[in-house]
């Protein structure tokens, strides 16, 4: 469904090369995360998706078509929630629609459903203030949703959560992608994150970097926490911290 051919890129402020001809692909529902250490480029591979940054060369398709000639086919969750404190959880969850002119009685019915599918329907009427930072994060991921788009960029979305919570959202994430059918691009520091939500991770090793290896992660279904300690899944998640360490010792 999405996929880098050739393409290359750098910030016009940068001397360095970012990426070189990097080829790489996901397939439709896939749920893919990139790891990486900071800096290495992961946050500028989704602006190169979501077209807010244009490569030097190459092409970066969807379905076979150049992106320059779609609109709305991806929908980005930012790190933070990124909701605003003077619009009701409603009212925040109407922006993408109100942007594309969806009519005011339409907006009301999809607020009401995704927001029974995300467990905050009796919220609808507060505001941001009155959530909790996973309850924020869960609206801002049924805006997402209701920006209709079949791609999901998730920009570690749960780095600012206490680790109980997180790993609640976690489990929450994988339920709604089961049930929405979406393709989702998962950025984490959180090697163990990547492993127990996607079906494969991407490292980001060189710089410029050229290929990212992928490594596909053993499927169980349905998911829990015991997956992370299945035996094969543990010495998985410590070759891919192995991978990332021994980048950072080249350095
Ligand atoms: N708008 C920009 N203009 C110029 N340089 C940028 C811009 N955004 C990022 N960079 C540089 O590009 C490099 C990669 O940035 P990017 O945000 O993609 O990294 P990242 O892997 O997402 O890092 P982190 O894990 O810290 O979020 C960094 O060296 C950064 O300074
Ligand atoms: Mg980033």
């Amino acid at each position: 469904m999405l996929e880098f051919k050739d393409v290359t890129f750098k910030y016009a402020e940068d001397d360095f090369y970012m990426m070189k001809d990097l080829n790489f692909s996901v397939k439709k529902g896939e749920f893919v995360s990139l790891i990486g250490q900071s800096g290495c480029g992961k946050s500028t591979i989704l602006r190169l998706i979501n077209g807010l940054e244009k490569p030097e060369k190459g092409e970066i398709l969807i379905d076979g078509k150049n992106i320059n000639t779609l609109k709305d086919y991806c929908a980005f969750m930012p790190q933070k929630d990124l909701l605003f404190p003077w619009r009701t959880i409603e009212k925040n969850l109407c922006i993408p629609m109100e942007i594309k002119g969806v009519p005011k009685k339409d907006m009301h019915k999809k607020c009401v459903n995704v927001l029974e599918e995300v467990g905050l329907l009796d919220y609808i009427d507060k505001y941001p203030k009155d959530l909790s930072g996973g309850m924020k994060q869960r609206v801002s991921f049924a805006r997402t949703i209701l920006a209709g788009s079949d791609i999901m960029l998730l920009d570690e979305p749960f780095s600012a959560l206490d680790s109980l919570t997180r790993m609640d959202m976690q489990e929450w994430l994988l339920k709604q992608w089961k049930h929405f059918g979406k393709t989702i691009i998962f950025i984490t520091h959180d090697v163990e994150e990547a492993v127990f939500l996607s079906d494969a991770v991407y490292i980001i090793q060189d710089r410029p970097f050229k290929d990212m290896e992928r490594v596909e992660i053993p499927e169980q279904y349905p998911k829990s926490r015991e997956f992370l300690k299945r035996p094969d899944i543990v010495a998985l998640r410590e070759e891919l911290i192995k991978k990332l360490r021994n980048r950072r010792e080249e350095q």
